[in-house]
């Protein structure tokens, strides 16, 4: 598997398996196994998606040595501040099964956020998490944050694919050697993106989906993908990725499909309101 480096000098698979709105006991236990058989060795889950333990059940029972699989997960709004950050933290590592999460995330931008990297960064002192990382977090609100850390995020989890590829966060990220890492690479499935014409064209030349394509060039440009898929042929196909390669023009190409646009405004304060009012515990 192909690794980036993180700005702590670790390495992080380039693509990674997702699991967000999948079931848990039983439906991201077989997806994750299947995952693992195909070859994926980042696992990226949520305390919000409430399949930890689905996850922590495969990686257990797939008898990959641990250290040879990458475990992401995130800690939720609600568990935001300094002591309920502690709790959610050691929540997750019990929810997993681990004694260690490779990377834990600051789920979203809303709340105590400071606070709740404070007892993030002291996990990593504790031995509890390898990285540590964040979420959602727009230039904007990654300056505010940016005075409150001691650690410096090793990655930001963000949407991006290439009708929206964060052009100006990456370059904001980059003078940190933050690594952007993708949500929605496939668009959640959106045809507008699966079915776009110049991807289509460029799939046919080199014999791949147009979903390969868009992996191959988050890869080319240093982006770690983190696909879902639930089908057993996306999982496999999603990883047959490393026998070619997008050309500068190709790669051209697809950088012009940007629209600057997503799914998501993190800064809209509505999105705020909505996520902050989830609960995932009493
Ligand atoms: N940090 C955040 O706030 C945040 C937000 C959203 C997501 N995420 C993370 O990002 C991961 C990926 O996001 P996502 O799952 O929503 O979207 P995605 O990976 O962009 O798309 C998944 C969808 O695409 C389909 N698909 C997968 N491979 C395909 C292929 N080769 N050809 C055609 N269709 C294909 C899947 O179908 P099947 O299931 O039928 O195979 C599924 O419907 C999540 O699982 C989660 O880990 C994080």
């Amino acid at each position: 598997m192909n690794t980036f480096t993180m700005n702590n000098g670790r390495d992080i698979p380039a693509v990674g398996f997702g699991v967000f709105l999948v079931e848990n006991n039983g439906p991201t236990e077989r997806a994750v196994t299947s995952a693992l058989k195909a070859g994926y060795r980042l696992i990226d889950t949520a305390a919000a998606y409430r399949n930890e333990t689905d996850v922590g059940r495969a990686i257990k029972n797939s008898g990959i040595p641990r250290d040879e699989i990458f475990v992401t997960s995130k800690l939720w709004i609600q568990d935001y501040g300094y002591e309920a950050a502690k709790k959610g933290i050691d929540a997750s590592l019990k929810n997993l099964g681990l004694d260690y999460m490779d990377l834990y995330l600051l789920h979203q931008p809303y709340g105590d956020t400071a606070g709740a990297w404070r007892a993030l960064e002291e996990a990593v002192r504790a031995g509890k998490i390898r990285s540590i990382g964040i979420s959602n977090h727009t230039v904007s609100l990654l300056k505010n944050l940016l005075p409150h850390m001691e650690i410096l995020p090793a990655v930001n989890q963000m949407e991006c694919n290439p009708l929206f590829q964060q052009k100006e966060l990456r370059k904001y990220m980059e003078k940190y050697g933050i690594l952007l890492e993708a949500w929605y690479p496939l668009g959640h499935g959106d045809k507008r993106l699966l079915e776009n014409d110049t991807l289509k064209t460029i799939a046919e030349k080199h014999q791949k989906s147009a979903a390969q394509i868009i992996l191959r060039w988050h890869l080319q440009e240093g982006i770690v993908a983190i696909p879902k898929a639930t089908s057993e042929a996306h999982i496999k196909s999603n990883l047959e990725l490393f026998d070619f390669t997008l050309s500068e023009e190709e790669m051209t190409a697809i950088r012009a499909l940007d629209t600057g646009k997503g799914t998501h405004d993190p800064e809209d304060a509505e999105n705020g309101k909505r996520l902050s009012s989830f609960k995932i515990h009493d």
